[in-house]
């Protein structure tokens, strides 16, 4: 039989034949990933197979991962294994492939030992439609985070553009992480870090090293696609914020590389925080705002400066209005 060579039988976009899903006791939550060029590449087209279907699925509380490739027919034995290029970006000895009853399996075991983190480390409490939801703020160095996180990670390639992998390895890295308090989802995760800040010889010098200054940095935050738009985020940017602001050797909180989505967030947190606590009452009445005010109240605030100019034009809009 002769084999069809249009190309277009043989291609495919990678976000079309990727089906991602979270499972839990009452079934699957299936989804589209945003981006699959971090995996695919530039294009995010795969060319090669007839009728590729690409499962990516986690058990919801361990996270514990299935991949399984299903095709019709593949042109060559040459073409891209595209199986392989999903694994490469998942923990190595950890994914179980094919086998859903083992991978049922091995779950269900690893769920009876799963614990959230210790209590110590809990930041804030919510409640949402009825459900309790708590957060963590822990080492990436912590065993059971740190597994849980190798096993996320994929998430912010497939949802954030441009993410990479960050180095586990360096101790710095802490985690805020969001659970469902009873059935123990994680329901999503910001990483973090803090920068040493150098203020000048003379304070370097005098500083003893419980006295020194750093800027705090949101790296990746991402909420689990199926709970986003319940307020989980707004949530989780604001317990962050909270833990900073009280935090005497913060003296920044920054964003790295922040979308569209994100500075909308940030933006409503922070104005909101800003006018929960009257902290723009002494803004001066007269145009051009004093450069002097705007540098001492951007530093009280903590806020970056192009984050400090963004609220700062949102107060005076809604003052006008
Ligand atoms: N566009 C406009 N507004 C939005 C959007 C959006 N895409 N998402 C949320 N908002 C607004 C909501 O209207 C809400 O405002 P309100 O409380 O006044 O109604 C507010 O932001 C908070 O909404 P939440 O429900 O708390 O937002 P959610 O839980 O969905 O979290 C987030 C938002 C983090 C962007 C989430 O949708 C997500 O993880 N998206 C995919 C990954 C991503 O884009 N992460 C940020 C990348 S940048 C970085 O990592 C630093």
């Amino acid at each position: 039989m002769a084999v069809d060579l249009k190309p277009e039988t043989w291609t495919i976009s990678s976000n079309e034949a990727l089906n991602l899903s979270l499972v839990d006791g009452e079934g699957a939550i299936i989804f589209k990933p945003t981006f699959t060029y971090p995996i695919y590449g530039e294009s995010e087209q795969i060319f090669g197979y007839k009728n590729l279907q690409i499962f990516l699925a986690f058990d919801s509380v361990t996270f514990k991962p299935f991949v399984n490739v299903k095709y019709d027919s593949k042109l060559s034995d040459e073409i891209e294994d595209v199986q392989k290029l999903l694994l490469d970006k998942l923990p190595k000895n950890d994914v179980v492939v094919k086998d859903e009853v083992a991978w049922i399996k091995s779950f269900t075991e690893e769920q009876h030992d799963f614990t959230l983190p210790d209590e110590s480390s809990l930041v804030e409490n919510y409640v949402i439609d009825g459900q309790d939801y708590v957060i963590y703020r822990v080492s990436l160095q912590t065993p059971t985070i740190k597994k849980l996180h190798r096993r996320m990670q994929i998430f912010t390639l497939l949802f954030i553009e441009s993410a990479s992998y960050i180095d586990e390895s360096d101790a710095s890295w802490e985690i805020f992480i969001t659970f469902n308090k009873n059935t123990k989802q994680c329901i999503g995760y910001t990483t973090t870090y803090q920068f040493w800040r150098y203020l000048g010889a003379a304070s370097f010098d005098s500083a003893d090293s419980g006295d020194q200054k750093c800027r705090a940095k949101i790296s990746q935050f991402l909420i689990m696609p199926p709970y986003q738009g319940k307020g989980h985020g707004k949530k989780l940017y604001q317990s962050i914020a909270k833990q900073w602001v009280s935090d005497p050797s913060v003296i920044e909180i920054t964003v790295e590389d922040p979308n569209e989505s994100f500075d909308d967030l940030r933006d409503r947190c922070d104005f909101e925080r800003i006018m929960n606590d009257k902290l723009l009452l002494d803004c001066p009445n007269e145009l051009p705002i004093n450069p002097d005010w705007i540098n001492r109240k951007q530093q009280t605030l903590k806020l970056e400066k192009r984050q400090f100019s963004r609220i700062l034009e949102m107060f005076l809009l809604y003052q006008k209005s």
